[in-house]
């Protein structure tokens, strides 16, 4: 009888606490023109992506420490304050979930939990995405709606220990879904977009990349030849307010053009390689509407942009040249809470 009542109070507290856990969920991002350009405050355009990083968090009992468990990278570390490993990549994570219950004003102990379906160092933004999720499910196990404005902006404080000085396109498009229209000092803009008639076919170049470097290596090159890159910086920023008009317009054949034109933008500061431009000009020759690097560049992924009939011959193309191809879509929807549970 007494065992009995003690598995019932046992089963009570852990229906307590299975009541709280939260889940929330955002989509990755592809940069369709202005990447680099954007961090000296060109405008860019931006797209949230059909795939997803999941966090779930859950209240622990005990002493305060956040736990956070990552099952892409097949990795769980505790933190403690005062006891925390800042170059653990499960550091960004616990430090969006740290500055938003310091936003809320409650610090309790946790356990995080991610699932991505969004490839790391590939330039789709995983981080941002983890850490607008976390940010997200966060408030919702603390019982608090936190804005999209709120959550986009301490994500973004999470994405300078990532990246060093971004220039927030990522945990906006995270938030937001959708496609916008970004600039630094202006914030953003939601583009009216139907883009049901393309999809986009992504392409890994199979070499890893580092956004922090690359963009340290692109200003160095503006700091060295300022006369010289201006000008590409302010063509650039024409070239992404007339690709914004080309996507409100649904004219996808001048978009690709001008992903094109930008790609040999990147290509003049320094972020392409031969295995990048091969995936371009296979993706170009195989039917895409325009093919560019996307994200920082020196590795990661290739975007090309396909009338939706047009992907899987595209994707096929570029198959027998790259690691991996995914074929996807614009998601119109941005960070999701989908807890408490
Ligand atoms: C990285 O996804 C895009 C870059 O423009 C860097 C940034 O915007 O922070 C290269």
């Amino acid at each position: 009888m007494l065992a009995w009542l003690g598995l019932r109070e046992r089963k009570v507290r852990e229906s307590r606490w299975r009541r709280v856990v939260a889940r929330a969920s955002a989509p990755g991002k592809v940069i369709l023109v202005g990447e680099h350009f954007v961090v000296e405050n060109q405008p860019a355009i931006a797209v949230a992506l059909d795939l997803r990083a999941r966090v779930t968090v859950e209240p622990l009992e005990g002493d305060f420490r956040v736990i956070v468990s990552s099952r892409n990278l097949g990795r769980e570390e505790v933190f403690r304050p005062r006891e925390v490993n800042e170059s653990s990549p499960l550091y960004p994570p616990y430090y969006a979930a740290l500055k938003a219950m310091e936003l809320i004003g409650r610090k309790i102990p946790l356990r995080i939990l991610i699932d991505s379906e969004i490839p790391p160092a590939a330039g789709m933004g995983s981080s941002a995405s983890v850490a607008v999720a976390t940010v997200a499910a966060v408030g919702a196990v603390l019982g608090i709606k936190l804005s999209k404005e709120d959550i986009s902006r301490l994500a973004y404080q999470a994405e300078v220990l990532v990246h060093g000085r971004p220039s927030g396109i990522d945990n906006t498009i995270a938030t937001y879904g959708g496609a916008i229209a970004y600039r630094k000092s202006e914030g953003f803009l939601e583009l009216e977009a139907d883009f049901s008639p393309v999809s986009l076919v992504l392409a890994d170049s199979g070499i890893p990349r580092n956004t922090g470097e690359m963009v340290r290596k692109v200003r160095a090159l503006l700091s060295k030849y300022p006369r010289v890159l201006e000008p590409l910086y302010h063509a650039a920023g024409h070239l992404a307010i007339e690709a914004g008009k080309a996507i409100e317009a649904g004219d996808f054949e001048r978009l690709g053009e001008l992903m094109n034109v930008n790609h040999g933008m990147l290509a003049a500061v320094g972020v392409s390689n031969l295995t990048l431009e091969t995936l371009v000009y296979r993706a170009r020759e195989a039917g895409a509407l325009g093919a560019k690097i996307t994200g920082a560049g020196g590795g990661g992924f290739i975007v090309a942009l396909c009338w939706k009939e047009d992907a899987e011959k595209v994707a096929e193309a570029l198959r027998e040249i790259s690691p991996r191809v995914i074929v996807g879509s614009v998601a119109s929807e941005g960070v999701r809470v989908e807890g408490p549970s």
